[in-house]
């Protein structure tokens, strides 16, 4: 329904009336890391969906074992900040907090780095018994780089954002 078959997503139409707009991402090997190409595949299903006027609603997930456990590490590792800022590195990962229809993230398994971030874009996040949210981050000598330090801080408040982004400490729904 979302166009071409994908290679790290499975996106299709649920529902009685098919009008919600499933993308479960679909990287088992690595937890759902958020390389490149998955978060283009994302971005476009997304946009699919947005423009399919019977879509009225947009769920995001992953496994039971992972939404995503962040970032691409092995991908991103060797970035210079020369290279992130002039490429516009994360910048399509802001469509998500764009689109006009609601997403909800169906959340279980690990929502690490990226994957946090992911979550908190979206309008609600419906959080599992084995969800497990974090900024580890700190842990590779870097920072939550797409919205986590604002997102989180709206979402759990100054204290308990500082906890998480400085020790890299996971906490449940
Ligand atoms: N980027 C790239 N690959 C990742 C990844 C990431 N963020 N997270 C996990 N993977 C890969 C692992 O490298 C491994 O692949 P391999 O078998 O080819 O080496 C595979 O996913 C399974 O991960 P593994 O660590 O063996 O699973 P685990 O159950 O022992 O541990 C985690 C799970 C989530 C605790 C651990 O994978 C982890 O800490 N990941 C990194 C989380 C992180 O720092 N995220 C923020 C990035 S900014």
């Amino acid at each position: 329904a979302a166009g071409a078959p994908f290679q790290y997503i499975v996106a299709e139409k649920r529902g009685a009336n098919q009008n919600v707009g499933l993308i479960q991402l679909n990287r088992p090997q690595a937890l759902n890391a958020l390389c490149a190409g998955l978060m283009r595949e994302v971005k476009q299903a997304l946009e699919a969906f947005e423009s399919d006027p019977h879509v009225g609603a947009i769920v995001i997930t992953g496994s039971e074992k992972a939404f995503a456990a962040g970032a691409d590490i092995k991908e991103m590792q060797n970035n210079t900040f020369q290279q992130c800022y002039s490429t516009g590195f994360l910048d399509e990962w802001d469509r998500l907090s764009k689109v006009r229809k609601p997403v909800i993230a169906a959340v279980n398994g690990y929502a690490l780095g990226g994957g946090c971030e992911l979550a908190m874009m979206c309008d609600i996040i419906y959080a599992g018994e084995k969800a497990q949210f974090g900024q580890p981050e700190i842990l590779l000598g870097t920072i939550p780089g797409a919205g986590g330090t604002q997102r989180l801080t709206r979402a759990v408040g100054k204290s308990l954002a500082m906890e998480m982004v400085l020790t890299g400490d996971r906490i449940s729904a």
